[in-house]
């Protein structure tokens, strides 16, 4: 039988298979050993990578204040409001005036209802700073001193409220509907304009009737 070059030298086969075996096996081990060593950098850099990266501090928001001027019924306030301040906040709590309510503060009933802008907003839902500039007009400037406008007339003479929470929010819709009717005010008119104003009490009835006398008052009739 032929051992290849290792009959050559003269070596007995058994030696050279031997020989052979363990040259084979010494590489195989310097292979295994490599992929070993590779195995085991993959494994630690695995782990490396998927180890959780430190997060960055965080905490809760740092306020950031603005200094603005709100112009409300004729007058400037400048105050200095958060960012985040609501135009109702800061009606009530910064300029001073309270007569605005705050019901649900979602933009869900329109107590909170103001002008801002010859248009009725929910002040809980629009940010003071938004409103820096526009005309706001609140319940406390309606009246011309001791003379009512027609609408709190109107609610005065149909018992338009009950509780009152509302009624702010129910009279600030209401004149700006009445203002910004395009023609004759009616009934239906009423409703599609008031829509956004939720009354507990159910004042509905006396509040339409309010706003027929308001419009008449007010030559939209
Ligand atoms: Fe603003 Fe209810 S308080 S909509």
């Amino acid at each position: 039988m032929r051992n290849d070059g290792a009959d050559s030298k003269g070596e007995p086969g058994s030696e050279l298979t031997r020989r052979r075996f363990l040259k084979t096996a010494g590489v195989g081990v310097a292979v295994l050993g490599a992929i070993g060593g590779w195995s085991l950098r993959s494994s630690k850099q695995a782990t490396a990578d998927a180890a959780p990266k430190a997060a960055p501090a965080k905490g809760p928001r740092q306020p950031i204040q603005r200094t603005i001027t709100l112009h409300v019924n004729n007058r400037d306030y400048r105050v200095i409001v958060d960012t985040r301040e609501t135009l109702a906040e800061a009606i009530r709590d910064k300029v001073g005036l309270t007569g605005t309510k705050v019901g649900c503060n979602h933009g869900q009933c329109g107590a909170c209802t103001v002008i801002l802008g010859g248009q009725a907003v929910y002040s809980c839902s629009t940010l003071a700073v938004q409103a820096e500039g526009a005309k706001i007009t609140t319940i406390e400037g309606l009246s011309q001193g001791e003379k009512l406008h027609p609408v709190q007339e109107a609610f005065l003479a149909h018992d338009a409220f009950q509780c009152g929470i509302c009624t702010s929010g129910q009279i600030m819709a209401l004149t700006a509907c009445l203002n910004n009717a395009p023609g004759k005010v009616t009934e239906e008119s009423i409703k599609a304009g008031m829509g956004g104003n939720l009354c507990r009490c159910g004042a509905y009835v006396q509040i339409i009737r309010a706003g027929l006398q308001a419009a008449a008052a007010m030559g939209k009739s």
